[in-house]
């Protein structure tokens, strides 16, 4: 909870979003005429990439504009009747990210879901601007009842977010074959790089793992467990594992074609899978040592895009 917010306001939205994070505005519109803006958006730098741009309009038209600014570029424009927010109203407005949409509810009632036009996964910035006073924001993390009670990102590591890249994940360009499992390839990695497997879980599996590995060890050995429903994170140096890391959801499921993409931050990798974040994991060696990525297990690969 973010409490005593000045606007105009910006601030990091803890953790990064995820699906069924929600995010909880409350405020008061000033009487009169004038806008303001929530965005949920890519960083804070000036001409940020902005995934959600929220912007309730009393001059003029009343109305909602709900808009993405990408690329230096708005899109196009989604207005709504903004009966729900008149000026001087306070109002609560609630924003879950959903898998396809950013669903807006304001004081209880639905207002409309706003289709994802870039990734959520990059936004990591909230800002709000203009006539209006902001009450408080507050996250809440989702929890998911099948895989116990406990929030996905129990404890979210100090992890300093990398500029972030917006845009869709790289698609890989169309391979020469399929890879083929167990895979193994050069590669270079650094912060701001990410690579993206995609591929297809047996319907029996029982696990598999990816290794960014490097001369004298594996930095990152990624093993989703299905007999546990548990994903293993762990880094071996010489001969010596490191202690497991094995808080958190299990986003694979036996059958099922999945994408995860592993982003490499300064401080940490930060490990998506289906375009969701489900995993962080602080660098215990320097990424820039990885040498080979290799990948194992009951799995079938589409395409691995470095
Ligand atoms: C907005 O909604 C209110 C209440 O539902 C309605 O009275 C009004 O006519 C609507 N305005 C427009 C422009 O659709
Ligand atoms: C709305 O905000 C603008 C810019 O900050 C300001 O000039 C204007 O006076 C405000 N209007 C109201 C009604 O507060
Ligand atoms: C990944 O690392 C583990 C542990 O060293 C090793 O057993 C496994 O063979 C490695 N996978 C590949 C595909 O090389």
């Amino acid at each position: 909870m973010v409490l005593l917010i000045i606007v105009p306001f910006t601030g990091s939205i803890h953790g990064g979003l995820q699906e069924g994070k929600a995010i909880t505005i409350t405020g008061q519109v000033r009487p009169g005429t004038g806008r303001f803006h929530v965005n949920l958006q890519c960083g804070s730098s000036p001409g940020a990439d902005i995934a959600l741009h929220f912007n309730p309009r009393y001059d003029g038209d009343s109305c909602v504009v709900s808009n993405t600014f990408q690329h230096g570029k708005w899109g196009s424009e989604e207005r709504n009747n903004n009966s729900m927010i008149p000026p001087g109203s306070t109002f609560c407005l609630l924003i879950t990210v959903c898998r396809d949409f950013y669903q807006l509810k304001i004081n209880g009632w639905q207002f409309m879901d706003y289709r994802h036009r870039i990734p959520f996964y990059p936004v990591d910035t909230i800002s709000v601007g203009g006539n209006v006073s902001i009450n408080s924001i507050s996250f809440q993390n989702p929890v998911f009842p099948g895989y116990g009670a406990f929030p996905v990102q129990p404890a979210f590591p100090a992890c300093v977010a990398f500029p972030p890249q917006c845009g869709f994940p790289p698609q890989p360009s169309f391979p020469p074959a399929m890879p083929t499992v167990p895979y193994k390839n050069s590669i270079k990695f650094k912060p701001g790089k990410s690579i993206t497997i995609q591929g297809t879980v047996h319907p029996s599996a029982t696990r598999f793992h990816v290794n960014l590995s490097y001369h004298f060890g594996i930095a990152l050995h990624y093993n989703p467990r299905f007999s546990d429903s548990i994903v293993v994170r762990n880094t071996k140096q010489g001969e010596h594992w490191g202690s497991e890391e094995r808080a958190g959801g299990m986003p694979f499921h036996r059958g099922q074609p999945f994408m995860l993409t592993i982003c490499c931050e300064n401080q940490c990798f930060r490990i998506l899978v289906n375009g969701a974040q489900a995993h962080t994991y602080n660098h215990r060696v320097p990424p820039n040592k990885i040498s080979s990525l290799e990948i194992e297990g009951d799995i079938t690969l589409t395409s691995v895009a470095l």
